[in-house]
């Protein structure tokens, strides 16, 4: 499932993070790519110890924490340092699957990646191309969305950034371990979760409610690995 966060990042929050991006020295994207995404990469990556990364990732990790919209979606377990990736000049990524498994860095901790996360430091007008497209069963989907937004697709999505023929498109990227490893799970939970919440408005008084949170609960606990 394809999810959308809108409005993750404050407008002031966006202000200052785009002056230092613009500023920053981005290393070839390439450094960081396995042998066969080597060969559809054309990007620049922030360096994963940038100071700048880590400041930014930090209010990025911050700002999912207080979005319920992420914590329903995705029921984190751990979520990666987020990294940040430039595209201009024709620049794209081609298609491909994100590795499965990310070390977190400075630890011995591993990752596995069952949800990639894209937040946008661009807005549409500010660049030709550029689509984040996703494929799964029902086609493909091109994401490009408001600056400040982001968007939550599988780790298991094969998918493609178109290039980039006007302007400069910055974005962060980053990766969730869920608590629940299969996406269709998860999308089950979380419309058994909208539908709870909206009967919470509706029907504040009844008695199924209980009944429904308890399923919800109880499916987590037979789906969930912690
Ligand atoms: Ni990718």
């Amino acid at each position: 499932m394809l999810i959308t966060l809108p409005d993750l990042l404050t407008a002031d929050q966006l202000r200052q993070c785009r002056q230092a991006l613009v500023q920053a020295e981005w290393d070839d994207g390439r450094l960081t790519a396995g042998h066969l995404a080597v060969k559809v990469k054309d990007n620049q990556q922030l360096p994963l110890d940038h100071p700048l990364g880590r400041q930014i990732g930090d209010m990025i990790l911050e700002a999912l924490g207080r979005h319920p919209r992420f914590m329903a979606a995705a029921l984190p377990l751990r979520v990666l340092p987020p990294r940040f990736n430039r595209y201009a000049g024709g620049g794209q990524y081609g298609n491909h699957i994100d590795n499965a498994i990310f070390n977190v860095p400075g630890t011995a901790l591993r990752v596995r990646s069952d949800i990639s996360t894209t937040v946008f430091f661009s807005d549409p007008d500010e660049y030709d191309g550029g689509e984040l497209i996703v494929q799964d069963t029902y086609g493909e989907h091109r994401v490009k969305l408001p600056a400040g937004h982001a968007v939550l697709y599988p780790g298991t999505s094969l998918h493609r950034v178109a290039p980039v023929t006007r302007g400069t498109r910055y974005a962060s990227f980053f990766w969730t371990q869920s608590l629940v490893r299969d996406d269709a799970q998860r999308a089950l939970l979380l419309e058994l979760d909208d539908a709870i919440q909206a009967l919470t408005r509706q029907l504040p008084d009844s008695p199924e409610l209980s009944r429904l949170t308890g399923v919800y609960h109880n499916l987590l606990r037979q789906w969930s690995q912690t």
